[in-house]
C-alpha cells in the first residue's frame, strides 16, 4: 500500500533507451542480478534493434525492458527495475508497457519470455498478467552451483 502511494507520487516518463543510456542500464544490471548481461550484450541487443522501453523520472532509470520481435511472437528478453524502486509497482507497469508496445510498435500477437523457477517475484508478476508455461529450457541459465532451468512462458497479447 505505501509502495503504491510512493509510486503515484513520482512522475514518470514513457520512453525508448538509446545508447547514451546503457552505462545507466549496466548499472542496473550490476545491482539486479547476479549474472547480469553485459555492455557488449547490450549494445549488440540495441544494434540488432530491440527494443528498450523505460520508465524514466527525469534523466533516472526506474525501469526497462528489451524486446524481440521474431515474425509475429515478440520475445521479452529482460523486464528489470533499479533496486530501489522494486515493489513499489514499477515491474507490472513496466510489464504492462511491453506488452501494448509489443502489440502495437512491433505488431505482435504474443509474447514469449523465459524466467527462472526461482525468480518467485518475477514468475507470480508474469502468471498474474495471463502468461502460462508452455516448456523447459534445461539448463538455460548460469547459476551459483552450476546450472539452472529456465520456464518459458507465453501469452496472446490483447
Ligand atoms: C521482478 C521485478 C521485475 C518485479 O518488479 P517490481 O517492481 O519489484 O514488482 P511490483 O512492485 O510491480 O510487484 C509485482 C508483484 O510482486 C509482488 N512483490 C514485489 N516484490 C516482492 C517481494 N520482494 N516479495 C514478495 N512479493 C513481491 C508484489 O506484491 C506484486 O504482487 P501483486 O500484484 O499481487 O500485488 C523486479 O523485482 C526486478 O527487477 N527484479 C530483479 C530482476 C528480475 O528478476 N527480473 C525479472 C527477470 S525474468
Amino acid at each position: 500500500m505505501m509502495g503504491q502511494e510512493l509510486k503515484s507520487a513520482i512522475l514518470v516518463d514513457e520512453c525508448l533507451i538509446e545508447l547514451p543510456d546503457l552505462d545507466q542500464v549496466s548499472q542496473i544490471e550490476e545491482q539486479a542480478y547476479a549474472f547480469p548481461w553485459t555492455p557488449g550484450n547490450l549494445r549488440d541487443s540495441l544494434a540488432a534493434g530491440h527494443l528498450f522501453p523505460a520508465l524514466k523520472q527525469g534523466n533516472m532509470l526506474i525501469a526497462y525492458s528489451i524486446l524481440m520481435p521474431v515474425l509475429d511472437e515478440v520475445h521479452l528478453l529482460n523486464l528489470t527495475v533499479a533496486s530501489h524502486f522494486q515493489g513499489q509497482g514499477w515491474g507490472t507497469e513496466m510489464l504492462r508497457v511491453s506488452m501494448r508496445l509489443a502489440a502495437t510498435a512491433l505488431h505482435g500477437k504474443s509474447m514469449l519470455l523465459e524466467v527462472r523457477p526461482s525468480n518467485t517475484v518475477g514468475l507470480a508478476l508474469y502468471e498474474k498478467h495471463g502468461f502460462k508455461s508452455i516448456g523447459i529450457r534445461k539448463q538455460y541459465y548460469p547459476a551459483e552451483n552450476g546450472r539452472e532451468d529456465a520456464l518459458i512462458l507465453r501469452r496472446v497479447l490483447p
